[in-house]
């Protein structure tokens, strides 16, 4: 099949379906907090259910007040947020559609997570992020793509960091700044979490951007959508948009020295296999790229 062909359809390919519930979030001990969720059965999760017993404990932690990117608290004269809007340069629009909003406090779309308030978030609502997932062909030492003996398919390998807060292997994604357009978002953590660019001059930063600017210019959509993140809560939950940066030839990432930086303690090549485990929902994205990646291979 023709190379152009293989990109159409790789275009038109639907993205990673959004979520429609989630566990990461439901039950068990809320992070960084000794609070117990208040149990949540599959039935129970959605809001259209009822749930006369349902008492979530309500958590904002201590930690995120008065930080610059945390919002005041609901009642505060001065905060008055245009849910569901581009809110001045806060994007308070949720992937999944129109979020309600009940006596002023946003409702997590998926459902109920056994605890209101915002926890460790900092917004109401939405709070976006951004993932890269840089790939590469696993190569042998005479240059040939790597064929696993078990599926016979190619190798493909991704970037992961060590996320210092779980200690859980992860993508090298981040949160969105106001104003910050995601693409953007996607490729500087990657520089801050995966090759420490926090410590570089602006001359090595000048030199790096040169030289793989292009690469990082087409990144492809792979998902945009609710997140299953243990940091959810009834009221602020994680968003993310994942972008997939890919190296056929393995020239261009391979020259990429990876050095954990920022929040991250730890970043490496990864085989991508269907069974990995991750942060968050980041497996899911992971097998996603894997997936295309492999039809576009035996495409060509
Ligand atoms: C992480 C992202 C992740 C998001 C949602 C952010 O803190 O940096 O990689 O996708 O949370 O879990």
């Amino acid at each position: 099949m023709n190379i152009i062909l293989v990109g159409l359809l790789l275009m038109i390919r639907p993205a990673l379906s959004m979520m429609i519930t989630h566990f990461k979030c439901r039950g068990g001990v809320y992070p960084r907090s000794s609070i117990e969720r208040f149990p949540v059965p599959d039935d129970k999760v959605s809001w259209a259910v009822d749930y006369k017993e349902y008492k979530p404990r309500n958590h904002t932690a201590q930690s995120i007040h008065g930080k610059p990117w945390a919002d005041p608290e609901i009642g505060d004269p001065e905060f008055k947020p245009n849910w569901n809007h581009l809110d001045k340069n806060v994007d308070r629009q949720s992937y999944t559609g129109q979020y309600k909003v009940v006596d002023n406090y946003p409702l997590n779309p998926i459902g109920r997570t056994g605890i209101s308030g915002r926890g460790v978030l900092g917004r109401w609502g939405p709070n976006h992020a951004a993932d890269p997932v840089v790939t590469r062909w696993k190569r042998l030492q005479s240059g040939e793509v790597e064929i696993d003996k078990n599926s016979n398919k190619p190798i493909l390998q991704f970037v992961a960091i060590k996320r210092g807060d779980t200690g859980e292997w992860a993508l090298p994604g981040g949160m969105v700044d106001p104003g910050e357009k995601v693409t953007t978002t996607a490729v500087r953590e990657f520089r801050e979490e995966a090759i420490n660019s926090l410590v570089m001059s602006q001359g090595e930063l000048k030199a790096w951007e040169a030289k793989f600017e292009s690469f990082f210019s087409d990144g492809e959509e792979v998902y945009k959508g609710y997140v299953d993140d243990p940091r959810n809560t009834d009221n602020a939950w994680m968003e993310t948009a994942a972008y997939n940066f890919h190296d056929d030839g393995g020239h261009v990432v391979g020259a990429l020295n990876l050095h954990a930086g920022d929040d991250a303690v730890g970043a490496t090549w990864v085989d991508a296999t269907p069974d990995l485990k991750l942060y968050a929902s980041h497996s899911s994205i992971v097998k996603e790229v894997l997936e295309r990646r492999l039809n576009a291979f035996s495409q060509v």
